[in-house]
């Protein structure tokens, strides 16, 4: 398994989010459904090992500097997977009306923040030690290969 540096990355998968939410409110504005829809499908494929690292290795592991916090971070995930949910359902029409797209661009900003709070556990994770962070990079590579998107993760795996 190739590794790779988890720190690096993770702030990496944040742009990318970052930019595609950004592009998922404009698109969900202008009532673009096709758009929306694609981006969309392209947020939930990267976001998926992203997610799935975060709760199965990340977390666990800042429970060095967080302890019980980490809870929280979980259960923001949920509001997270619950907004992106809300975003899909709309966008799975065929066309949606002015309110409907200002919904899914509040959906958009919601998952923004989190991104942008998700990315500030970048300087803790700078604690960890050398060993630590080379078994997070081995951990982050293999959800990547696993590549499970964050609907499906979240309703099958994440679940058991
Ligand atoms: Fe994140």
């Amino acid at each position: 398994m190739a590794k790779l540096d988890p720190i690096v990355e993770f702030r990496e998968d944040h742009r990318k989010v970052r930019d595609g939410l950004l592009d998922l409110a404009k698109a969900a504005e202008a009532g673009d459904v096709t758009k929306a829809r694609n981006i969309l499908g392209q947020i939930d494929t990267l976001v998926g090992p992203h997610f799935r690292y975060e709760e199965e290795n990340l977390y666990p592991a800042l429970k060095e500097f967080l302890g019980d916090y980490v809870d929280s971070l979980i259960e923001e995930h949920g509001g997270a997977i619950a907004t992106a949910k809300v975003a899909a359902k709309v966008l799975s029409q065929s066309s949606i009306s002015k309110e409907e797209g200002r919904e899914v661009a509040k959906a958009a900003r919601a998952l923004l923040v989190h991104v942008s709070n998700c990315d500030g556990l970048n300087i803790l994770a700078e604690r960890f030690s050398p060993k630590k962070l080379d078994e997070l990079g081995k951990a982050y590579a293999q959800a990547r290969v696993a590549g499970v998107p964050l609907l499906r993760w979240a309703d099958t795996i994440r679940k058991r």
